[in-house]
């Protein structure tokens, strides 16, 4: 996002001066999917679409905000009765609200903010704002005194208290973490990371967007979190030590099957799995061995859709398109319910696959799918 765009529009919108631009990024994940907020492993990798934000103090107590995208107004004080109702404005109340808990002392400002990650395409596009704001006002109010992973639990906990989602860390730590062609293997148990350059030789990463949304999507994911709640009450009769479900075996569950519901053991089966499969992808990146790499992606794909049931008609369509065309990897991507497919493709393919998905989505659904090329990028910084 061009800081010189934000600019223009803070300088029309507001009294002519400037202020500090930060920006903060969206990301992928190439696996390791519900697996966060179970104490398992993520995947991810910041991309280059974000959200651009400049900030002045204004010497009030009172932040005016404006969406440069929504071309919406909208003021609030920083009290915790303050909370404004418009959606996009809670999520910077919300960062406020929970740095100031923090110890941040957030003052009123003027802001104006603009950002291209697709909205619900499971890119993140909350975590980039939220970490936007985090990271200003660790730098514009805190004298930087948070480290990063403070900023990005400030981003999960606006989810949690002002957005209604249970989230876990991984959206946030990528946006705020996020290095240029690296991803980040996080241990969401321990907070250990470690970065993995990825530039895979002969292929690409593509993204294939459904543009289906679930207007139930922050419900049905809170109810899948609850689920893995459940098989982890069930297995700690039997062995008190698992505090998540990273902490179970297959074994554990199959003994603990009979006192949760097959909906709940379904859920826990894929988490259990999928945080394997994590690891394995790891294993066989440090080989170049894609072809590994792809087929965990497809077992991913079958386990979200038929398992933990977050996929949908469309997205089902894309996996099993990319299949046909020999496509090396390709599953739903992020929380799911609608959303994106991410395609591991070999270069040689890569126009053909594109173009013959985008016409067969086309014909079955009467709309072409996005596509998006990847572009591992860094995180969260001050741009001027
Ligand atoms: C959403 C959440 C993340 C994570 C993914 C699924 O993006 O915000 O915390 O749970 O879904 O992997």
């Amino acid at each position: 996002m061009d800081i010189e765009y934000v600019r223009s529009r803070f300088i029309k919108h507001f009294d002519g001066s400037t202020g500090s631009v930060y920006t903060s990024p969206g990301r992928i994940n190439l696996i390791g999917e519900h697996t966060d907020y179970n104490g398992g492993y993520v995947f991810p990798g910041a991309i280059d679409k974000g959200v651009t934000a400049e900030l002045k103090p204004n010497g009030t107590d009172k932040v005016r905000a404006y969406s440069i995208d929504m071309k919406d107004y909208v003021e609030f004080g920083l009290q915790e009765e303050d909370a404004p109702r418009t959606s996009w404005a809670r999520y910077i109340f919300g960062v406020c609200r929970e740095m100031i808990k923090r110890g941040v002392e957030v003052k009123g400002f003027n802001t104006a903010f603009a950002g291209d990650v697709p909205l619900g395409a499971g890119m993140s596009s909350s975590a980039a704002l939220e970490s936007t704001y985090a990271y200003a006002f660790n730098d514009m109010f805190g004298n930087n005194s948070l480290d990063k992973f403070t900023l990005a639990q400030v981003g999960q906990a606006t989810e949690h208290n002002y957005c209604g989602v249970k989230c876990g860390i991984m959206d946030q730590f990528a946006s705020v973490f996020g290095k240029a062609d690296h991803l980040m293997r996080l241990d969401c148990r321990s907070l250990d990371y470690q970065y993995y350059p990825f530039r895979p030789e002969g292929y690409k990463l593509v993204l294939l967007d459904s543009a289906v949304k679930h207007e139930l999507a922050s419900s049905a994911y809170n109810k899948r979190r609850q689920s893995c709640e459940s098989a982890v009450a069930a297995i700690r009769q039997f062995h008190p030590e698992v505090s998540f479900l990273r902490d179970a075996t297959m074994d554990m569950l199959e003994e603990a099957k009979h006192a949760i519901t097959e909906e709940d053991y379904l859920r826990a089966r894929y988490v259990i799995e999928e945080i394997q499969r994590v690891l394995d992808v790891c294993d066989a990146l440090q080989r170049d061995d894609y072809e590994t790499v792809g087929e965990k992606m497809y077992a991913t794909h079958e386990g979200m859709s038929k398992l933990y049931e977050v996929s949908c008609e469309e997205l089902d369509f894309l996996n099993q398109c990319a299949r046909e065309h020999g496509v090396t990897g390709s599953r739903v991507m992020g929380g799911g319910f609608g959303g994106c497919t991410i395609n591991l493709v070999k270069a040689d393919f890569y126009d053909r696959f594109v173009q013959e998905a985008r016409n067969s989505f086309a014909k079955q659904f009467g709309h072409y799918p996005k596509v998006y090329d990847v572009v591992i990028s860094n995180g969260a910084r001050r741009l001027d």
